[in-house]
């Protein structure tokens, strides 16, 4: 017997998610100590977490016991942080684990996601885990939403197609740019549900997060992430909200012990000292203007405007691959590159320190001169 013949047939045709390579590995291939890698490849905080957070670690207490399930000392802290009740709010193993919990809410196998590219990849990721297709509406070259195409791409769905969910993320990722309250006003009036994705909000500012909106909107719900805000991406904990109605099926598919102790003790911690948190967010915004004005300053690099922690840039009489290879193997400098519809010859950068900043333009301008 071929023991493959019993796997689901959507998980054996499955595209696999390219993940970051971890930092120890690529430590060996480049043959650089972690410290003298720049690391600007995963749009990660590099400022990491806070001091509070890191004593909450080293006091770590009941980690041999399980976490409580309803995560009920971090949701209190993020009801007071976000100013959404404690009742509408889900803390998960990252909100990536929240963005594979809602479709797996609502998608029957052969059901579509509405998807607008260039976006995060988990979205079209779970959907094929879940034997859901996808329906993407890629966006304008400014990579602003085509509201237009979105509601005709709804309207013509193929006679029994279910599409119920659609994925927008403001600021996006991997360009920087935001939903205006018109567009998303018009998404909200499609009948499906919208997955506001604020991963990167306070970078935006969290003034404005459409977070409270969910108490207005039955079919919306917004994520948020530790990750970026407050440099905790390592140990894996996000959170959402939602609206009323959808609360209890939540609460009955979740893992029960989804949120590690660890990484709920270190949010709680984090989130005790928001004005820190925010300084931090302050300083990565600041120095990503400046960046932004370094690369376009070389000539050759054009950066979208972002309201986030990363800049997006298209790379002109060069070719964008080669330069991350060169950036990496010779500079111990990483981004990203994306060999994808929408975002041909354009690179990621992160937002890192100024002193990285300062060795990525120098290494940038060593390289036009070769
Ligand atoms: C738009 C977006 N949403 C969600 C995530 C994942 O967040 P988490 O680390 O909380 O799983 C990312 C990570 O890069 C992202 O870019």
């Amino acid at each position: 017997m071929d023991i493959t013949n019993l796997i689901r047939p959507e998980i054996l045709t499955m595209e696999a998610y390219t993940p970051i390579v971890p930092f120890e590995v690529l430590s060996e291939q480049l043959g650089r100590k972690p410290e003298e890698i720049i690391k600007l490849d995963a749009n990660e905080n590099p400022y990491g977490p806070s001091a509070r957070a890191l004593q909450a670690l080293a006091e770590l207490q009941y980690a041999h016991i399980y976490p409580d399930p309803e995560s009920n000392r971090l949701r209190e802290a993020l009801a007071a942080y976000t100013g959404v009740p404690k009742a509408n709010l889900l803390a998960g193993l990252g909100a990536d684990e929240l963005i594979d919990l809602i479709q797996r809410l609502f998608l029957r196998p052969g059901d579509m996601i509405i998807d607008l590219p260039p976006t995060f990849g988990m979205y079209s990721f779970d959907a094929a885990l879940n034997g859901a297709g996808v329906v993407a509406v890629p966006r304008r070259v400014d990579f602003s939403i085509d509201i237009e195409a979105v509601e005709r791409a709804v309207s013509e769905l193929a006679a029994g197609r279910r599409a119920p969910l659609l994925f927008a993320t403001s600021p996006n990722n991997p360009d920087g740019s935001v939903i205006d309250d018109a567009t998303l006003g018009r998404l909200l009036a499609l009948p499906l549900v919208v997955v506001l994705d604020e991963a990167y909000i306070e970078f935006h500012g969290v003034a404005h997060s459409r977070m409270k909106w969910v108490l207005d909107h039955e079919n919306l719900i917004v994520l948020r992430t530790f990750s970026k805000l407050a440099g905790l991406a390592g140990l894996r904990v996000g959170y959402g909200a939602f609206p009323t109605a959808l609360m209890p099926h939540f609460w009955k598919i979740k893992q029960p012990y989804n949120v590690p102790v660890s990484a709920s003790a270190a949010a709680i911690a984090a989130l005790s000292d928001v004005e820190g948190l925010h300084a931090n967010v302050a300083r990565l915004t600041a120095e990503r203007d400046r960046m932004s004005e370094a690369l376009s300053e070389l000539g050759w690099l054009t950066p979208y405007p972002s309201r986030s922690n990363f800049v997006l840039c298209r790379v002109q009489g060069r070719d964008a691959r080669e330069l991350r290879e060169t950036l990496a193997r010779k500079y111990g400098i990483l981004i990203r590159y994306f060999n994808k519809p929408g975002l041909r010859d354009c690179v990621r950068i992160s937002v890192g320190k100024p002193e990285q900043t300062e060795a990525l333009v120098k290494a940038m301008r060593e390289i036009a001169d070769c």
